[in-house]
């Protein structure tokens, strides 16, 4: 009798947890849906002028009070996307708008206005504090190029791919860092399977076919591997029977082994995996030269001798990291403080821009001795949105303690005057603990990748050291780390519902 009360009220608890779950959820939607009236921006404030809508902009945007700013925002991308899960659009695990946050919902919950450009910043003109933009989209206007002048900048642009001037790469090679890379990608690897399976096609362009070439050993490269391979073993063997003996991806990487940020264990952890699920590693080899049909790599032969070799491939991905991108390139070479600059924009420890005033960078395109990631980003995003706050904040009381002096000027009274004294102490001491910000110091959660068939590596920090584990329970983490740091509410259910299609239908083979 006792069980069967503990089991009634465990129930109870159950369905009560559910209802306010779905209250919760369902309360989090309606106000999504259903903004408030926002403050119109003040042009009489500072105008404060975002270029990005990437991990470190929007990271800044969320947290900051823009009622203290004039915020203009410019992106040429009208969205935010959760890179972490972009790997998995590449073969449809997930499709792109799930990880995709509209900026303009966003922005549209801010508390005061900000405007949004959906433009490119083509130049940064530092000594008249101008930044001048573009529209790159293929609806123009009678305007489509002009300026918006700044008192405060801050650059969250991000990176481009690195092509180290490799020929051929940007001709015949895609990359992996865009919802379009991603679409592009996905109908690659459909169109080679589909041209593989075409009418009298040779043997060996068959093999050419469905080679499938990742360059760059990186989590990049690695995450896209496992998910492509995932995608053969689990949907195109299936609907695709005829390609399922000659179908292979390989990974070529310049170092000795491929993922070099995560732990040794882990490294080889994920080079036995790769080896159980038949995706080829070839480290040590660099790649010199991209054809349309074929890239040339360099190794060293078992005699010690470079070796030159051709390998035909019918998809290649590029995926060898960072380089700058224009606009940066181009600020650098306005600030003598940069001239040394070469990976990014130098900033010091309050992510200013060495050389400058009131000018911020944030991100892939700020060098501030950390990995480019999304966490570094998004922690300097929020950090500098606290840092901007708290300058509002000063301002503030220091025009209210200016005020306060005159009034204890004027005042009649000792007594008046004493009261007067007092509000200033209190204010001052105010003054002081706002004051109190500290530089910006990154905390180093972890490193996370997937790897495919469903496990995944982990290095967690750990009070003072780091936890490196791998397997199908890492797995299980990755998804709810994921989860739980996707954007929206939205983004999580879609996410979700995703992955359950997937698992139940299988991923979609058809090609736009
Ligand atoms: P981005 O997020 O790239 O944003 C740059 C923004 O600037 C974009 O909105 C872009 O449109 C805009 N922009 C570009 N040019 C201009 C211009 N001229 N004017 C105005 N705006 C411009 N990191 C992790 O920590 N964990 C992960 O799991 C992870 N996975 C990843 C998976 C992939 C496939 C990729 C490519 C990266 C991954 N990263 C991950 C790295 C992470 O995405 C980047 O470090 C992060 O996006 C950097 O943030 P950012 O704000 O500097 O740049
Ligand atoms: P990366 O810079 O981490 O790796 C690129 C790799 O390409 C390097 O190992 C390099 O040796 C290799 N390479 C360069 N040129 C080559 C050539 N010609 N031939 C063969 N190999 C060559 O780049 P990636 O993976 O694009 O990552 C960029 C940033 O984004 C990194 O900071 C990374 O940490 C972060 N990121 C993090 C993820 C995660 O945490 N899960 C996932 C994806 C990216």
């Amino acid at each position: 009798k006792k069980r069967f009360r503990l089991l009634r009220w465990t129930w109870r608890a159950a369905y009560i947890s559910a209802i306010a779950g779905a209250v919760y959820i369902g309360y989090g939607i309606w106000e999504m849906r259903h903004p408030d009236d926002q403050l119109a921006p003040d042009p009489n404030k500072k105008t404060l002028v975002v270029l990005g809508t990437g991990w470190g902009s929007v990271s800044l945007l969320k947290k900051l009070d823009t009622e203290n700013y004039n915020v203009v925002v410019v992106s040429p991308r009208n969205y935010f996307l959760f890179t972490p899960l972009l790997p998995s659009c590449t073969v449809g695990t997930i499709e792109h708008r799930s990880i995709m946050e509209p900026i303009r919902n966003f922005l549209r919950h801010k508390k005061a206005a900000v405007k949004y450009y959906e433009a490119e910043a083509t130049k940064i003109d530092y000594e008249k504090r101008i930044v001048y933009i573009n529209d790159d989209s293929e609806i123009k206007g009678d305007v489509s190029a002009t300026e918006v002048p700044f008192d405060m900048l801050v650059i969250g642009v991000g990176a481009e791919n690195a092509t180290f001037g490799i020929p051929g790469v940007r001709e015949h090679g895609l990359f992996l860092k865009e919802v379009g890379d991603a679409q592009r990608i996905r109908n690659r690897i459909m169109d080679c399977c589909e041209t593989a399976t075409f009418k009298d096609q040779s043997p060996e362009e068959i093999q050419r076919l469905l080679h499938m070439v990742v360059v760059g050993g990186g989590p990049t490269g690695v995450e896209f591997a496992g998910e492509l391979q995932d995608f053969f073993n689990s949907d195109l063997k299936k609907w695709l029977p005829e390609i399922k003996d000659t179908f292979k991806v390989t990974l070529v990487e310049a170092l000795p082994n491929v993922l070099p940020m995560f732990s040794k264990q882990l490294i080889d952890y994920t080079e036995k995996t790769f080896k159980e699920e038949t995706i080829t590693i070839r480290t040590k080899t660099m790649v010199k030269k991209v054809t349309d049909k074929f890239i040339e790599a360099e190794s060293v032969g078992p005699d010690g001798k470079k070796v030159l070799e051709k390998i035909p491939y019918g998809l290649l991905v590029w995926a060898t990291g960072n380089a700058l991108r224009p606009i940066v390139s181009d600020f650098i070479k306005q600030i003598p403080a940069q001239k040394d600059s070469r990976r990014g924009l130098a900033v010091n420890e309050y992510l200013v821009v060495k050389g400058c005033e009131n000018v911020w960078a944030v991100g892939d395109c700020a060098v501030a001795n950390y990995a480019p990631t999304a966490q570094v980003a998004s922690q300097e995003g929020a950090w500098l949105a606290r840092m901007f706050n708290q300058m509002a904040k000063t301002q503030e009381i220091e025009t209210e303690l200016a005020e306060l002096s005159v009034k204890q000027e004027k005042a009649p009274t000792k007594e008046a005057r004493d009261a007067v004294f007092a509000d200033i102490k209190d204010l001052q001491k105010r003054l002081r603990r706002v004051k109190q910000i500290g530089p910006f110091e990154y905390t180093h959660q972890g490193s996370l990748a997937y790897i495919g068939s469903e496990k995944a590596v982990a290095d967690i920090a750990w009070w003072s050291g780091n936890i490196a584990s791998g397997g199908t329970l890492t797995y299980l983490f990755w998804r709810s780390a994921y989860i739980s740091m996707c954007f929206s509410t939205r983004n999580r259910i879609l996410v979700c519902v995703d992955w359950v299609k997937s698992k139940i239908f299988g991923r979609d083979v058809s090609r736009v």
